[in-house]
């Protein structure tokens, strides 16, 4: 049902693709879901005004690896200076294939500020940003946002189309009400609505967490890709389900081998960030990177046997050494005694 997506010279052959998630999808994860399929990726939400501060905090949202393309730099503000010169420094960084505008951010101090999801109150800002954005830099624009702030402020379509009019190139949207977060169902049909009333492509996002997830949304919605984002944290294997559902689950061993490649570009990534620091930081970047994997490792176990007792100890694990040990140990007792090779639990 899904076609190669294209919007200003940006091609995705397959157009599921990895959500943006804050604290999740830097550039060692989204390299694994690359390699397990997704057809393009975000970065983490990186904010206009931060690089214009020029906070090291900011820049290391922004490293991107030779696995990441196609590769929007995510970004988020209130300010339409802001977000133009943030827009003009990705652009001359040269490695992004795009530029993604944060409209959907419920997270209360990004909305304090008037920035993410308080965009979608008066979207005529919306229309301003993505107009002086447009003018500012030649990559393709993309609005990330959702079907509405709550049911008191303008509704999907209105939000929606003043983005198409204003220039964007590409929308993505998430179908549940900022007043809402992550709570709830989300609603595919309006995300339909969208579909019918715009030209420009429309990336459906919210629930897909299986492959008939997916086949449902575009049933039902007929947008031209889906959005994961939840769905691939300890799953990343989801993209190729998705692309070819005939394809077998994960064994043991590919199980275990993602873990440990995802741990270890972690460390590299850390150490790589590490480097350009000013400040001495309280962890070296391996006890740091294993921390910053506790949650994809308990996602990544979620279902099996001995996850409950690895998770109280995860704390205590700040080396790669220590965190495959126990992986392992879990691992052993998970296998399946007719099938070695196989997850008793398919997870
Ligand atoms: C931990 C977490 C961090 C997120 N960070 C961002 C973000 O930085 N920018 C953004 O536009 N959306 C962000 N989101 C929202 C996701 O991109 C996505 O819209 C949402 O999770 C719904 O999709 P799902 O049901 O497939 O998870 C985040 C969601 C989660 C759970």
């Amino acid at each position: 049902m899904l076609k190669p997506l294209q919007f200003g010279n940006v091609t995705i052959d397959f157009p599921v693709v990895l959500a943006p998630m804050a604290g999740y999808t830097d550039a060692a994860f989204r390299s694994i879901c690359k390699e397990q399929g997704a057809g393009a990726c975000y970065t983490e939400v990186t904010s206009a005004e931060g690089i214009r501060r020029d906070s090291q905090k900011t820049f290391q949202f922004l490293k991107v690896s030779e696995l990441d393309h196609p590769i929007a730099g995510h970004i988020f503000g209130k300010s339409v200076e802001a977000m133009v010169e943030a827009a003009q420094y990705i652009e001359k960084l040269g490695c992004f294939d795009w530029i993604d505008l944060n409209c959907g951010c419920p997270v209360k101090k990004v909305v304090r500020r008037g920035a993410g999801a308080a965009l979608m109150k008066e979207p005529e800002e919306i229309g301003e940003i993505v107009r002086a954005v447009k003018k500012a830099v030649s990559l393709p624009v993309s609005v990330k946002t959702r079907i509405g702030f709550s049911p008191a402020f303008p509704d999907h379509l209105t939000i929606a189309k003043i983005v198409e009019d204003a220039g964007a190139d590409m929308i993505a949207v998430h179908g549940r009400l900022a007043c809402n977060f992550h709570k709830g169902d989300a609603d595919w049909e309006k995300l339909g609505e969208i579909k019918q009333r715009l030209s420009i492509p429309v990336i459906g996002n919210g629930g897909v967490n299986t492959p008939a997830d997916a086949a449902e949304m575009l049933r039902v919605s007929g947008v031209d890709g889906v959005m994961i984002g939840r769905g691939a944290i300890g799953n990343p294997w989801l993209f190729n389900q998705i692309k070819n559902p005939a394809q077998p689950l994960p064994g043991f061993g590919e199980k275990r081998e993602v873990i440990e490649t995802h741990l270890l570009r972690l460390v590299e990534l850390t150490s790589s960030t590490a480097e350009g620091r000013r400040r001495k930081t309280k962890f070296i970047p391996e006890q740091a990177a294993c921390l910053h994997f506790r949650p994809h490792l308990a996602q990544y176990l979620k279902g099996l046997r001995g996850r409950r007792g690895l998770l109280q100890e995860l704390n205590n694990l700040k080396t790669v050494e220590a965190i495959l040990t126990s992986v392992d140990k879990v691992l052993s007792q998970n296998v399946d005694a007719t099938s070695p090779s196989r997850f008793s639990n398919s997870n």
